[in-house]
């Protein structure tokens, strides 16, 4: 397994592979228990997550490991025994943060020699990466992508017995492996995976190359961890997906995606749900209807548009028009008036006119975002965008990228002050960072409302009245906890 690259020969069944690891992991544990008492104290561990909430999750379950063996975990890189880095790949810039972190790490190395560092995720799956790692970043000790993450336990006792860089990178995976242990990072609110992968290949996209073809988990699978984490103190889930509105097309007995959600809206004790993301091609009249129902899943829709040019939106591959976006949202909108929807935005394309940018700005107005992720084209190697030859000159890029961004803060700033006075209830989720005396709620809608704690727990929900809009958050008052 040192210092090569394997494809995928799955040999044992999933619940064989549960066993297996958990083997590993008190296998591992002796080892870890070796270095404390090296040390003279529990080893610390370091997991910096990159990207996406799919990311966010898969730490959760590396630090689930690392706790399980022994490991203390730690949020400083300095004080840490073990730092892995849970990478991204959809934008070069998230790769050169990579790269430029690696450099401090191989610094702290020099200085404390029994530090290890481990890279996965999303960035690992690229060839070109592990090339550039093997030759300019030999202190690294272990490498894995996304296929394999369900290995850790094993990875890390052959990190133990080998000197030299362990390097397993899986091409695809049909495997779905569960009930290994999570770490999370919330007492009150939990990521589940409920589909890994994309098919839908948009032209600029790496995320199908580097995560595979759409797998749905099981239903029975999704239920059962919910309902454990509901017991644990869990009110709000997340179901993580690509593309959640394809869930479940291929599974051996096939289940649309508003069926689940009617599904996990039955677990008693569970308040809110929410999920992303959502492809606006597969978002069916169903799901809106559950939605509309639902008295569980929040008022809020991620429904990335990309761009409002028809003619980028073909060349992008996403297979929808600019006026059925339009449309779909009308309906949304007619079914749930009160809905807030946030979209991602590429500007940049290739080929794409400061014309093309004038249709995304007409569709920023009319659709009326709350919030909208705007984002500059980034070339990924090995996607049909990357060789197509009219990449857009930086320059226009920025003044369409600038003109688009006020449209975006302008439309969220009005919409986010419709709300002033209103009462919502919020899901209180933290102690403001920058004045201990507050704490920070989440609204159904994504919103984030500020307020004096008072007697108010972490993980309540309480009705706050939002006294004042700041633009992008709220500052508010309890009226009933
Ligand atoms: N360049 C810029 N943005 C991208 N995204 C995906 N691929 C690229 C790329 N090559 C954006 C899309 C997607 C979000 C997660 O990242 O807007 O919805
Ligand atoms: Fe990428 Fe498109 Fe799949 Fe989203 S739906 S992950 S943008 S290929």
């Amino acid at each position: 397994m040192s210092g090569h690259t394997t494809a995928q020969c799955a040999s044992t069944s999933d619940e064989q592979e549960t066993v297996l690891q958990n083997k590993y992991m008190k296998e591992a544990e002796v080892y870890v228990n070796k270095l404390s008492r090296q040390l003279g104290r529990r080893p610390l561990c370091c997991v910096t997550t990159f990207g996406c909430q799919m990311n966010a999750r898969d730490s959760e379950k590396l630090l689930g490991i690392l706790t399980r063996i022994g490991y203390v975990s730690t949020e400083s890189e300095e004080e840490a025994d073990f730092v892995i880095y849970n990478t991204c790949t959809v934008r070069d810039n998230a790769n050169q943060r990579v790269y430029g972190r690696l450099g401090f790490l191989n610094s702290l190395k020099r200085k404390k020699p029994h530090l290890k560092i481990a890279l996965c995720g999303c960035m690992m799956q690229e060839h070109s990466v592990i090339e550039k790692i093997r030759r300019s970043y030999r202190f690294v000790d272990l490498i894995f992508g996304t296929h394999n993450i369900f290995k850790f336990a094993q990875l890390l006792v052959a990190m133990f017995e080998n000197q030299e860089m362990i390097i397993d990178i899986w091409q695809e995976t049909d495997q779905i492996v569960e009930d290994l242990p999570v770490s999370r990072k919330y007492p009150y609110k939990s990521g589940i995976n409920i589909m890994f992968g994309c098919n839908n290949f948009c032209s600029y996209c790496i995320v199908p190359y580097v995560r595979g073809r759409e797998r749905s988990r099981d239903p029975k699978e999704i239920i059962r961890e919910i309902e454990h984490l509901v017991a644990d103190g869990v009110v709000e889930v997340m179901l993580l997906g690509q593309n959640v509105n394809s869930y479940g097309k291929n599974l051996e007995e096939p289940i649309t995606f508003a069926q689940l959600l009617r599904e996990v809206e039955q677990i008693e004790g569970l308040q809110r749900i929410r999920f992303m993301t959502s492809h606006p091609k597969d978002l069916s009249d169903e799901l809106i209807e559950v939605m509309r129902q639902s008295t569980k899943i929040c008022r809020h829709l991620h429904l990335p548009v990309q761009a409002g040019s028809d003619r980028i939106l073909k060349a992008m591959n996403r297979r929808y028009t600019k006026d059925q976006y339009l449309a779909l949202v009308d309906k949304i909108k007619t079914a749930m008036p009160d809905i807030a929807i946030t979209t991602d935005i590429i500007v940049g394309f290739p080929g794409e006119t400061l014309a093309d940018v004038e249709e995304t700005i007409d569709v920023v107005r009319r659709v009326q975002y709350d919030n909208a992720f705007t984002f500059i084209y980034s070339k990924r190697t090995g996607t049909p965008a990357a060789a197509m030859d009219n990449q857009v000159p930086e320059e226009v890029v920025r003044e369409g990228f600038d003109k688009l961004l006020k449209v975006v803060q302008d439309t969220a700033r009005e919409r986010a002050a419709r709300l002033q006075g209103q009462v919502m209830e919020a899901l209180v989720e933290e102690v403001n960072e920058q004045d201990a005396s507050l704490l920070t709620g989440r609204l159904s809608n994504n919103m984030l409302v500020h307020f004096p704690a008072g007697n108010i727990r972490i993980g309540q929900l309480v009705q706050v009245s939002l006294d004042t809009c700041h633009g992008f958050y709220y500052t508010g008052h309890v009226i009933e906890a």
